[in-house]
């Protein structure tokens, strides 16, 4: 299955209204995607999951929300503006490129192996800020989220509580006109990352940098099944980030092999000190006990959003045998991540009480926890649809309902059907 299982979540994906390609009445843009009705209340529970554990569970991290044009000469500071790009090779006989990185000997297309010599790219988009021709202002869309933490430094210090060591949080857009975009999401030319960079005095680096790095690959190994498929990979010298004294990647085993999930860079003063020559404003920290003054040195954590929701779902798709030639597909993704976290159905839909009672049961629990209504087809069809869709718990009312104020709630993974009272029903599901 592992082959085709990228095909199988694509597929899965727009049938379900997880993904949907962008534009795709004009024929699609590639590295464009949207979430349908069930995939962005996936994406923002997974985004409530990480802002939770990163913000709101410590004392040490606050969070930011910036913008995602800023003034360009961030980008320049940043050095974004000259070494942010790809080296391409263009098939002499396909005409298909490639990122150098990405082809061996022959064409990963057709086999050639003629190529032309490989060209830089740059990857910031551009756009303009003004209106009149002539007094427009080249701007960027912003190639990594992080960038508007540094520029917030300063001030998260000045009007917070927050003293070194300490991390600003956000969850952000971030654009890059990746040369091969692909694979679904894993490679987009939009897409969110979610960064945290703490701020530390240069003789902790050390410590802080190997806390987050098993901070963050705890915090993926409880949303994983598949634990074994995460691994650290360390980036050798050579192929450091520009401003990186050392990365490692959180890498996750895809269908196509392992992939980075989520970068821990040591970027030690680098970019406050960047900001600092080209903005002429001084960002310094200053140690309220000491008064010692020094730039602050930045341990990053850097995930991408998209690129996590696309593993999880790689992550949690099975196809199981259930005999007699029977088979489900299930969505055995983290409860807590399931769009919906029970499905409420009524037995039948022509007969008033039943529907009533399972109403009653659906807004009974719909201010607590997320659930969905289905009082289409047959059981059966519910339960494939929502075992597609990862619902944890199917909640049936049924005849004996009216009598004993209980219901049928069936496990997604299990498929173990229990009785529950009504009234216990959402401690059973919190
Ligand atoms: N601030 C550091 C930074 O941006 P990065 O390794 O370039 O580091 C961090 O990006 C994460 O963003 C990656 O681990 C990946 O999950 C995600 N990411 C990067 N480029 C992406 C793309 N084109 N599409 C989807 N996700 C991407």
């Amino acid at each position: 299955m592992k082959n085709d299982l990228l095909q199988k979540v694509t597929s899965l994906a727009k049938r379900r209204g997880i993904i949907y390609p962008n534009s795709e009445i004009y024929g699609g843009i590639g590295g464009f995607y949207d979430y349908g009705p069930v995939g962005v209340e996936m994406k923002n529970n997974l985004k409530r999951m990480w802002w939770k554990n990163m913000v709101d569970l410590r004392e040490d991290v606050v969070g930011i929300d910036g913008t995602i044009i800023t003034h360009p000469k961030v980008w320049e500071a940043s050095g974004h503006i000259k070494n942010f790009g790809d080296e391409v090779v263009e098939c002499k006989k396909c005409h298909h490129r490639f990122r150098t990185e990405d082809v061996g000997k022959k064409c990963p297309d057709c086999g050639s192996k003629e190529f032309t010599e490989p060209r830089s790219y740059n990857l910031l988009f551009k756009t303009e800020i003004g209106v009149l021709e002539g007094e427009k202002t080249t701007a960027y869309l912003r190639g990594e989220a992080c960038q508007t933490i540094y520029l917030d430094f300063k001030n998260v210090v000045d009007s917070t509580r927050m003293q070194i060591p300490f991390g600003i949080a956000q969850i952000g857009k971030a654009f890059r006109n990746e040369i091969t975009p692909g694979k679904l999401t894993f490679r987009s030319r939009e897409f969110e990352q979610w960064d945290m960079q703490f701020f530390v005095h240069p003789d902790d680096m050390e410590e802080w940098f190997e806390y987050w790095k098993k901070e963050r690959m705890d915090w993926y190994k409880e949303l994983y099944n598949k634990k074994e498929n995460l691994r650290f990979w360390e980036h050798p010298k050579d192929k450091l980030a520009f401003y990186a004294k050392k990365a490692f990647d959180i890498e996750y085993k895809t269908p196509w092999g392992w992939a980075e999930n989520e970068g821990i860079h040591w970027r030690s003063d680098y970019d406050l000190t960047q900001h600092s020559k080209f903005s002429g404003k001084n960002l310094s920290y200053v140690n309220p006990k000491t008064g010692e003054k020094y730039i602050p040195w930045i341990a990053e954590t850097s995930g991408g959003v998209d690129r996590t929701f696309l593993m999880l779902l790689f992550d949690a798709y099975e196809e199981e045998d259930l005999g007699k030639g029977k088979t489900r597909t299930v969505l055995k993704i983290h409860k807590d991540v399931a769009a919906y976290r029970a499905a409420i159905f009524p037995l039948v839909s022509n007969k008033p009480d039943i529907v009533e009672k399972a109403r009653d049961v659906f807004k009974t629990l719909a201010p607590e926890v997320k659930v969905i209504w289905d009082s289409r087809g047959n059981i059966g069809k519910r339960y494939r649809y929502q075992d597609e869709i990862g619902t944890p718990y199917c909640i049936t009312v049924d005849y004996d309902s009216l009598k004993d104020d209980a219901v049928t709630v069936r496990d997604r993974d299990s498929m173990k059907q229990e009785r529950i009272k009504i009234k216990d029903l959402l401690d059973y599901l919190k």
